[in-house]
């Protein structure tokens, strides 16, 4: 008899899947460091300096598990939101609480709906627990709420997903049409709202939402405009008895009291939180100068990131990021067409962008180089 670990027959039949490889990795596989982390769309203007603070002090009570309800700060959120603690969840980045949800809802060939190249992630974890995922494509670089909502309603699908802002390509919808999406949507189908970049869109982008209305669960994080991405803190608002099923499958003891300290501080500093605003809004505006000197055209963003059409396929654009990563300059892209003619570049510092300003027509003329 043969040991070894006896998987479950979907474990079995999964292929080994990384949603992202991190530039860690990529940096352990090159043998050398990125000059300009431009790729993974953190926040490169840190966490507010009251957050760090209260990380360090966490620091020295790390020996302590972290307070398994996060009391203090769903609190804190409550009274920000507006919401009861009963609407709250907090969990590890959206992307934990993207596991549970799918862990609680989806079973073996149950359909979910999602975009044609939107935030992968969700897909890693509905495909994790059998879910049978169906996409409909993107219109004009947006998701396209009509054909999710015909998606979910022809296939009976458990949960359709929009993430608004958009990610990979910065495109936003206004609250109005979100809002018509949840009054569209088929009995049954959860509205995954996925709000990570809600920061940076403009007003009038968060639709109202009644926190007892049970058809949508709306996702947030400290990952983005907070500058928390290596604390992973996330949170979910929604209907009280969608968020108490959460405690049953969560782990209670995933957030450190590190991360929980810096959270609650990082919602205290409004002040901070407008100035990364700011400064990623005119790093926006420079990334898109950069991109129109060497003739690429930038797509509207309301996210820390902008995509930047290479004019080109998506084999084009994948030579224009191989060549970027040469110089020392980490971008990312969109995984399928037609939004791989695009590559995408996270809001940076001053100093990140002048070397990709100085890296990008290089970049540029080798990738058509070896097209030709
Ligand atoms: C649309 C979207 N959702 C969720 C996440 C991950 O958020 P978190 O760090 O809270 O897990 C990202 C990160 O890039 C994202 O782009």
């Amino acid at each position: 008899m043969t040991h070894g670990p006896r998987f479950t027959p979907l474990i079995v039949s999964l292929p080994a899947a990384v949603p992202f490889v991190g530039p860690e990795a990529l940096e352990r596989a090159r043998g050398h460091p990125f000059r300009a982390r431009l790729g993974a769309n953190e926040s490169v203007f840190g966490p507010s300096p009251r957050s760090v603070a209260a990380m360090r002090e966490a620091a020295g009570e790390t020996w302590k598990y972290g307070d398994s309800e996060s009391f203090e700060l769903k609190a804190a959120l409550s009274s920000r939101l507006g919401v009861g603690p009963q609407h709250l969840t907090i969990g590890e980045g959206i992307d934990g609480l993207l596991g549970n949800l799918v862990r609680l809802t989806v079973a073996p060939g149950d359909t979910v709906v999602t975009s044609l190249g939107a935030y992968p992630t969700f897909n890693y974890h509905v495909t994790g627990f059998g879910g049978d995922l169906v996409t409909v494509p993107y219109a004009d670089d947006r998701e396209d709420p009509d054909a999710l909502i015909a998606a979910a309603r022809e296939t009976g699908a458990k949960l359709v997903y929009i993430a608004n802002p958009d990610n990979p390509m910065g495109t936003w919808h206004g609250a109005e049409r979100i809002a018509a999406m949840i009054e569209a949507l088929p009995e049954g189908t959860l509205l995954v709202l996925d709000e990570a970049y809600i920061e940076f869109a403009p007003n009038g982008t968060a639709p109202e939402i009644d926190p007892d209305d049970a058809r949508v669960i709306r996702l947030r994080t400290f990952s983005k405009a907070h500058g928390l991405a290596g604390a992973r803190v996330g949170y979910a608002v929604g209907a009280p008895e969608l968020i108490a099923a959460f405690d049953k499958v969560r782990n209670h003891f995933g957030l450190s009291r590190v991360s929980q300290a810096g959270a609650l501080a990082a919602l205290a500093d409004e002040s901070w939180l407008s100035e990364v605003r700011a400064k990623v809004s005119v790093a926006r505006g420079r990334i898109a100068e950069i991109a129109a000197a060497c003739g690429l055209k930038p797509l509207p963003s309301a996210t820390n990131f902008v995509a930047l059409d290479c004019g080109g396929d998506g084999a084009l654009a994948r030579r224009v990021l191989a060549e970027l990563a040469e110089r020392d300059v980490f971008v990312r892209m969109p995984g399928v067409a037609p939004l791989d003619r695009c590559i995408r570049v996270s809001a940076g510092t001053p100093v990140m962008l002048d070397l990709f300003e100085a890296a990008l027509p290089k970049a540029l003329a080798a990738a058509r180089e070896k097209q030709d």
